[in-house]
């Protein structure tokens, strides 16, 4: 298993802060969570129904009907690389560990490269990207996508777009050209998890080429998500008006997370996308000694060690004035120590 945020528990232990002392920032998922209304029997009764009208509101909401309901983009990220002949895949990285993971166990040889561009020079079957990135915040727009996605049609090649973070920016998205005749060989992956906070209830979506998505659901078999989960996630992706409040918010602290972070850590290269900011830390022991600073201070973020990156998730309304104080008590002791060695 690969390590991911939101590890509470194991965070407290190790830095010995009771469970219910913690902000956790280390997850991306939105501090706000769709209010969930009461879940009728039936959901829980009788099997989940693919005829439901989840498919439906997902496709409003999407933008496009070419989809498969997954449980969770996990499932697709897992089962996707084994409907690929085994051969060279070009990721670009870092990126969200799993992707070269599932690759690599169903034998394919992973590559990474620096940003789009390179990739396209390698001519790769497959070409994988999170757009917006996790955990560099990354993203590309729109056109480059498309044309990268015609570009490696061409050439029989593929293009996946992971726009897990996508929702709060959705000009960037390209999931309504997936398997569209202008981008047949484009496949892009959502998530119900981010933006509307419903990470425990394992809703995802891939879009794009019918023959590809009929062999994925085959290999997924029946009743992927269940009835409850079904259920919520319906409500969620018709409703417009909390859809707009949660993108407001979301942006606006997305906002405030950079400006703090830029103001407390001001030598520091800051990257941020709605969701979480990332801090760009050299060397990389700058960064685990930010991580353990703030959990210290009762804060859990997400440490990439190799990479020298702490990504911190927008907290809440009531979780500034922590952040705030422990990013100023880090400002000073680095201020006083660089003080101290001059
Ligand atoms: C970029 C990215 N894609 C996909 C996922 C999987 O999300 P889920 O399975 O909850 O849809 C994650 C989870 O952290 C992620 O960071």
């Amino acid at each position: 298993m690969l390590e991911h945020g939101g590890r509470l528990r194991a965070a407290a232990q190790t830095f010995g802060i009771p469970l219910e002392s913690w902000v956790d920032l280390s997850t991306g998922i939105s501090p706000w969570c769709y209010p969930v209304p009461t879940i009728p029997e039936t959901a829980w009764h009788r099997l989940p129904e693919p005829e439901d009208a989840l498919d439906a509101a997902a496709a409003r909401y999407y933008g496009n009907a070419a989809l498969l309901a997954t449980s969770g983009s996990q499932a697709a990220i897992q089962m996707l690389p084994r409907l690929f002949a085994p051969g060279p895949v070009t990721l670009i990285g870092p990126t969200y560990n799993e992707h070269a993971a599932a690759w690599r166990t169903a034998g394919h040889t992973v590559t990474f490269v620096a940003d789009l561009s390179e990739a396209l020079t390698r001519g790769a079957p497959v070409t994988l990207l999170c757009n917006p990135n996790n955990p560099t915040a990354t993203q590309v727009d729109r056109a480059t996508l498309l044309h990268a996605a015609s570009h490696l049609q061409r050439r029989g090649g593929w293009l996946i777009v992971d726009e897990a973070y996508g929702d709060a920016t959705p000009a960037f998205s390209v999931t309504p050209d997936a398997g569209m005749s202008a981008a047949p060989r484009l496949i892009t992956l959502r998530s119900l998890g981010k933006f509307f906070g419903l990470a425990g209830a394992r809703v995802g979506f891939l879009f794009g080429d019918a023959a590809l998505r009929y062999r994925l659901n085959d290999a997924l078999g029946p009743w992927t998500i269940n009835g409850p989960a079904r259920w919520v996630a319906q409500h969620a992706l018709n409703d417009i008006a909390w859809q707009t409040r949660q993108r407001e918010r979301i942006l606006e602290a997305g906002a405030r997370l950079h400006t703090l972070l830029h103001q407390t850590l001001p030598t520091t290269r800051i990257a941020s996308t709605g969701l979480f900011s990332t801090c760009m830390l050299t060397p990389s022991t700058d960064a685990r000694r930010l991580f353990e600073h703030l959990a210290r201070c009762g804060i859990l973020t997400r440490l990439f060690v190799d990479d020298g990156l702490v990504r911190i998730g927008i907290p809440d309304d009531s979780a500034w004035p922590r952040l705030n104080d422990a990013l100023k008590s880090w400002q000073h002791e680095t201020h006083t120590e660089n003080h101290d060695n001059r």
